[in-house]
C-alpha cells in the first residue's frame, strides 16, 4: 500500500461528520460508559465457535485507529487452527512456568497475586480465536526498501484498545495475554523478526463457570484519573 509516489499532501473535503445535540451526545456517551463496564477480562472460555466475519470485523475497525504519520504500524494474526493454539498454549505454558518459578521477579509475582493467575493457559486452546498482535518498527515500500515507524507502541495500543472495544460491542469476551517473553510468537505465527509480539488476545464466550478477581472490579474514580480546567 505505501509508494513513494504517494507522500504528497492533498486536502479532501472532511469524508463524515456528525451533528448530535447536546442531549444526544449526553445519552450516547453514557449508554457507551455503561456498555464498557461490563467489560471484564475473562480467563475461562467456552469452545463456541464465533465466526470468522466478526473478527475481520473487529480488526477493520483496529486498524482504522490513528497512527504516527498514519503509518499503521502494526499486524493482526487471527487464529481458530486447533493445532496453531495448541503450540502457542504449549509454548506461553513454557515460558509463564520460568516466569511464576520466580524468574518474574518478587514484586511482579506479588502484584499478580490478587489477579489469581498461574502458568497454566487452558484457554489459549479453549477460545475460538486468539489474535496476535504485532507491531512494526519499520514498514517497507512496494519496491522493498524500509522507513521509519514513529511513536509504535502508542499506535499499536491505540488499535488494539479499539479491537477490544469493537469485539465487545459483539458481546465477546477477552483476555489480553502478555506471555513473558514472547518472541516464540514471531516463528509460530511466520512473522519477520523486525514485527515484535505485543499480545495475545484470547476471544470467544465466557464458560458458564467464568469467574473475575474481586480487585479486577475496583477502578480508579473519576477524581483519580482526571484533572478538569474550566
Ligand atoms: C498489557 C496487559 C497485559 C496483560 N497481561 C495479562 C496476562 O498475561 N495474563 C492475564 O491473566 N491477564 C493479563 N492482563 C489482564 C489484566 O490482569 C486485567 O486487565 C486487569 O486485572 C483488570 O481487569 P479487567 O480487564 O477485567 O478490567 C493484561 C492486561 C494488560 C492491559
Amino acid at each position: 500500500m505505501f509508494s513513494k509516489k504517494n507522500v504528497q499532501y492533498e486536502a479532501l473535503s472532511l469524508p463524515d461528520r456528525f451533528d448530535f445535540s447536546e442531549q444526544e451526545m449526553l445519552s450516547r456517551t453514557k449508554a457507551f460508559l455503561d456498555n464498557m463496564q461490563k467489560r471484564h477480562s475473562v480467563r475461562q472460555f467456552d469452545t463456541k465457535p464465533v465466526v470468522e466475519e466478526v473478527i475481520q470485523n473487529a480488526i477493520k475497525a483496529a486498524g482504522s485507529a490513528p497512527s504516527g504519520a498514519n503509518h499503521q504500524p502494526w499486524h493482526f494474526v487471527a487464529i481458530s487452527n486447533p493445532e496453531m493454539k495448541k503450540k502457542i498454549r504449549l509454548a506461553a505454558e513454557e515460558e509463564e512456568k520460568a516466569f511464576y518459578a520466580g524468574g518474574g521477579g518478587d514484586e511482579w509475582l506479588k502484584a499478580l497475586e490478587p489477579i489469581g493467575t498461574d502458568e497454566s493457559k487452558p484457554h489459549l486452546e479453549d477460545a475460538p480465536w486468539l489474535i496476535v498482535i504485532f507491531s512494526q518498527r519499520f514498514g517497507i515500500y512496494d519496491d522493498g526498501s524500509k522507513f521509519k515507524n514513529y511513536y509504535v507502541p502508542e499506535s499499536v495500543g491505540i488499535a488494539t484498545g479499539m479491537l477490544i472495544t469493537a469485539l465487545h460491542q459483539a458481546g465477546l469476551s477477552m483476555l489480553t495475554h502478555t506471555p513473558n517473553p514472547m518472541r516464540f510468537l514471531n516463528g509460530l505465527c511466520d512473522r519477520p523478526d523486525h514485527e515484535k509480539p505485543t499480545m495475545i488476545l484470547t476471544v470467544g464466550h465466557p464458560s458458564t463457570d467464568a469467574v473475575v478477581p474481586a480487585v479486577a472490579k475496583l477502578k480508579k474514580p473519576f477524581s483519580e484519573i482526571a484533572t478538569v480546567f474550566n
